[in-house]
């Protein structure tokens, strides 16, 4: 037989690495996953132990590979505190720079890496689709995304930065996965609707790109196969909406036709008791999926209802 094509997927013990993991193990391929934990075990992939900052015998695994997916990075669901600050920076650049000092040292390195990154770098954007011809990245004391858009920035410029002679280089600028991990966005939403608390969030007129999560991982498939493509590529939608609208879905999704609005002053007040930003739900994220389908790429689940109606089993 003859040796199959390793995917080495760097922080792939996450939500999106288990689900890159598991797509890529039903095609029949070998996957790696760098991860801190050595009791990390999973039957789509084979565990190897890193930290995360320094070279240690696990850069062979990327001697010969197919393709590097770095999907590293401490949660952003938390209080932006002086620590958890330090920590969501220095996961992403201390794991992006680590990994490019391997490619550089491998004899065979594979042809490409995928490095995360974050649709977030956009600005906060109510009436205007932003896509990878953007090139100033402007933060909203209202939407209070300066720190995101800064670690974004400084986790590209790693990536840019990186001496890998030969290895074509792609920034996913991916927008919210949703999928069936009940850790994942779409199922901390459905849970919100389901005890009763899926109105529209602030305003509701935020915008929301988002991604099925069959479309990212065909997308990632494309990104390796198309190569063409360099550079920063968004990961949404064609077919973002507004929180209201999102929201709507979701209680369909769940079977309950109406949701407590929460204003700008109740989620400020939850987020202090749920450890966590309104960033992440107030903040404007208008993302368009230009380079890709400019590519060719087409999305299986262009539009959210679909989307969620795929996930539920049900239509929406
Ligand atoms: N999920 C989304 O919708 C989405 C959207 C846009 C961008 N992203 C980005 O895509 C990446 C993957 O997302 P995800 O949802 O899969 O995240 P996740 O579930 O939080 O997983 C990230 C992985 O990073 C590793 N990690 C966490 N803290 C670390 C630290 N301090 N140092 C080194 N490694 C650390 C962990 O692996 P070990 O504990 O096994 O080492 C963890 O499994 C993240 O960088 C995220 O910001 C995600």
């Amino acid at each position: 037989m003859p040796p199959q094509d390793r995917y080495v997927i760097a922080g792939g013990s996450g939500v999106l690495g288990r689900l890159l993991a598991a797509w890529w193990s039903r095609q029949g391929k070998e996957v790696v996953v760098l991860s801190r934990r050595a009791d990390f075990s999973s039957e789509a992939a084979r565990t190897v132990v890193w930290d995360g900052v320094s070279l240690d015998g696990w850069q062979r695994e990327l001697d010969g590979a197919a393709a590097l997916v770095n999907l590293t990075g401490r949660s952003v669901n938390c209080r932006y505190t002086a620590r958890n600050r330090r920590e969501i920076l220095a996961s992403r650049i201390d794991s992006t720079r680590v990994l490019g000092e391997a490619l550089r040292r491998a004899e065979h390195p594979p042809p490409v890496w995928l490095n995360a990154s974050t649709a977030t770098l956009y600005r906060h954007s109510l009436d205007e689709p932003q896509d990878e011809s953007v090139t100033e990245f402007v933060a909203t004391p209202a939407a209070k995304d300066a720190f995101s858009i800064e670690v974004a920035q400084a986790w590209e410029r790693t990536l840019w930065e990186a001496d890998v002679p030969g290895v074509r280089r792609v920034a996913l600028r991916a927008a919210m996965v949703f999928g069936r991990d009940p850790e994942g966005v779409f199922g901390v939403l459905q849970r919100l609707a389901r005890w009763g608390l899926g109105g529209a969030m602030g305003d509701g007129k935020q915008m929301v790109s988002w991604i099925h999560e069959t479309d990212f991982c065909r997308a990632i498939d494309w990104l390796i196969e198309h190569h063409e493509l360099e550079g920063p590529v968004n990961l949404a939608a064609p077919g973002p909406l507004s929180n209201r609208a999102m929201m709507a879905a979701v209680r369909q999704a769940v079977g309950r036709r109406w949701g407590l609005p929460a204003t700008r002053g109740m989620l400020e007040l939850g987020a202090i008791f749920l450890r966590t930003e309104t960033e992440l739900i107030l903040k404007s994220r208008y993302v368009v999926p230009t380079r890709l389908l400019a590519s060719g790429f087409r999305f299986e689940f262009p539009e959210f209802r679909g989307a969620v109606g795929d996930l539920v089993g049900g239509s929406v």
